[in-house]
């Protein structure tokens, strides 16, 4: 049970649903972690409830937060192994469309989802290439690889990361960086209480999905966790589905 013993973890939106789940089990695997989001208070409390955990409020759209959180990792732990680039908003619950989708919600969804992982990679990878490598996962979606309608930005933005993730694989493979996108499809946290809140919602959930449930944010966590993990040490580029069967 020590997967990540002394490694340095990154995480961003770790104050709520699949990055505070993925806390919690770095936790457990004995890493020390930088935590970021933008709700200060559960992020607070998380970090105070965990052995080795400082937490910073960090606006994920603003590059020099992103930086900020990294520079954090140096001062804290003298270095950075590990990051999980997690943070994100949905487009819903009604989906607009592409013609009536609003420009301003397009720069927001754009912002947060995707300019957001470009920042944070760079200044990760900045970090791990001064002390010969590291492991980062970026959280996608289902939407980052098929289209759903209605909700042109969300799509736009994990296609986007999903793209992001295999050139950092590649520009930065020989230098012992990996770089990992994870896919999940619907899982259970705030993000989907709507949806899978509303009896219709959960119903077209369970005929979708072969498992005929939706997902608990532990187990996108655990995919998160064996990624970061030396477990994974030939896994490059990769986008990994953790959907019951979605997207098969
Ligand atoms: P959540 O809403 O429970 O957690 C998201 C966290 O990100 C929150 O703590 C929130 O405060 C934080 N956040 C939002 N904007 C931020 C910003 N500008 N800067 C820093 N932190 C910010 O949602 P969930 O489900 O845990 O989402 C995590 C990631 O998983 C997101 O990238 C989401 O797109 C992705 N995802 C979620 C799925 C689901 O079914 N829940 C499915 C596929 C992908």
């Amino acid at each position: 049970m020590n997967e990540l013993q002394d490694k340095v973890a990154l995480i961003t939106g770790a104050a709520s649903g699949i990055g505070r789940a993925a806390a919690l089990r770095f936790a457990e695997e004995g890493a020390r972690l930088v935590l970021a989001d933008i709700d200060e208070k559960a992020g607070k409390a998380l970090a105070a409830a965990l052995p080795a955990a400082v937490f910073q409020r960090c606006d994920v759209s603003k590059h020099e937060q992103c930086s900020a959180l990294v520079e954090l990792a140096e001062k804290t732990y003298g270095r950075l192994d590990i990051a999980f680039n997690n943070a994100g908003i949905s487009d819903g619950p009604i989906p607009p469309g592409t013609l009536d989708y609003p420009l301003e919600l397009w720069d927001r969804v754009i912002a947060i989802n995707l300019s957001s992982v470009f920042y944070c990679l760079r200044a990760q990878v900045r970090s791990m290439l001064k002390t010969g490598g590291g492991s980062i996962v970026n959280t996608a979606s289902i939407a980052g690889q098929i289209a759903f309608a209605g909700v042109p930005g969300y799509v736009a933005a994990k296609h986007g990361v999903v793209g992001l993730t295999k050139t950092v694989a590649v520009e930065y493979a020989a230098q012992g960086i990996r770089c990992n996108a994870i896919a999940p499809g619907f899982i259970e946290t705030a993000m989907t209480k709507d949806v899978l809140g509303a009896e219709q919602g959960r119903q077209m959930m369970q005929m979708a999905v072969p498992a005929g449930r939706a997902g608990e944010a532990r187990e996108i966590a655990d995919l998160a966790l064996w990624l970061a993990s030396d477990r994974a040490s030939y896994v490059n580029g990769a986008l990994m589905a953790a959907d019951g069967g979605f997207l098969a």
